[in-house]
């Protein structure tokens, strides 16, 4: 298993809200899966999880993973064409694909900001294209191609509470 963590203490510091930057490499898909459940499994409700990284990086399949760890069973795909998908009951995650959305129209129009004022997860594929509308606390994860064909790197970043999970 090839794994690379670098934890860089705590950038910034705003009150209790102590931030910080995992950086983890995984070499598959499997591999991928197991790191999106340990954060799954910490999910409270209402996090906003947001990726950057372009075609095929590992987004939808981070996206299963958190489903998973969350206890809900289904079957994740990114969601191109219906905009957003809607995962689970009790706990629901929402997932979102923002490749083609280029204006505050067509935000409003896949009811992001309602499902932001609900008590769900907020998974969002191609948040570069809605960065400002991203709420202050969000987790971000970006994400780029290792050495090898199947190996990624995830850079990711927010509240001190999730640590653990990405460790
Ligand atoms: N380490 C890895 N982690 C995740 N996926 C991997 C890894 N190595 C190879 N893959 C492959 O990369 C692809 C990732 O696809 P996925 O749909 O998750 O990407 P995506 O970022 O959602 O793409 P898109 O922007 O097209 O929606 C899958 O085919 C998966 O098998
Ligand atoms: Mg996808």
């Amino acid at each position: 298993m090839l794994l690379l963590l670098y934890i860089y203490l705590s950038l910034i510091s705003s009150g209790v809200n102590v931030k910080i930057m995992v950086q983890i490499e995984t070499s598959s898909y499997e591999e991928t899966i197991e790191y999106a459940k340990k954060l799954g499994s910490v999910l409270k409700g209402g996090e906003v999880i947001a990726y950057f990284g372009g075609l095929g990086m590992g987004k939808t399949t981070f996206t299963s993973g958190l489903c998973e760890g969350m206890g809900i069973t289904a079957e994740v795909s990114s969601p191109t064409f219906a905009l957003v998908n809607e995962y689970g009951n009790n706990k629901k995650l929402y997932h979102f694909d923002m490749y083609r959305i280029s204006s505050f129209d067509d935000l409003c129009s896949t009811g992001f900001f309602d499902y932001l004022d609900s008590n769900a997860v907020l998974a969002i594929e191609w948040s570069e294209n809605i960065e400002n509308a991203l709420p202050e606390n969000y987790i971000r994860i970006e994400i780029e191609h290792g050495k090898t064909e199947s190996s990624r790197i995830f850079k990711m970043s927010g509240d001190k509470i999730y640590e653990d999970s990405w460790s």
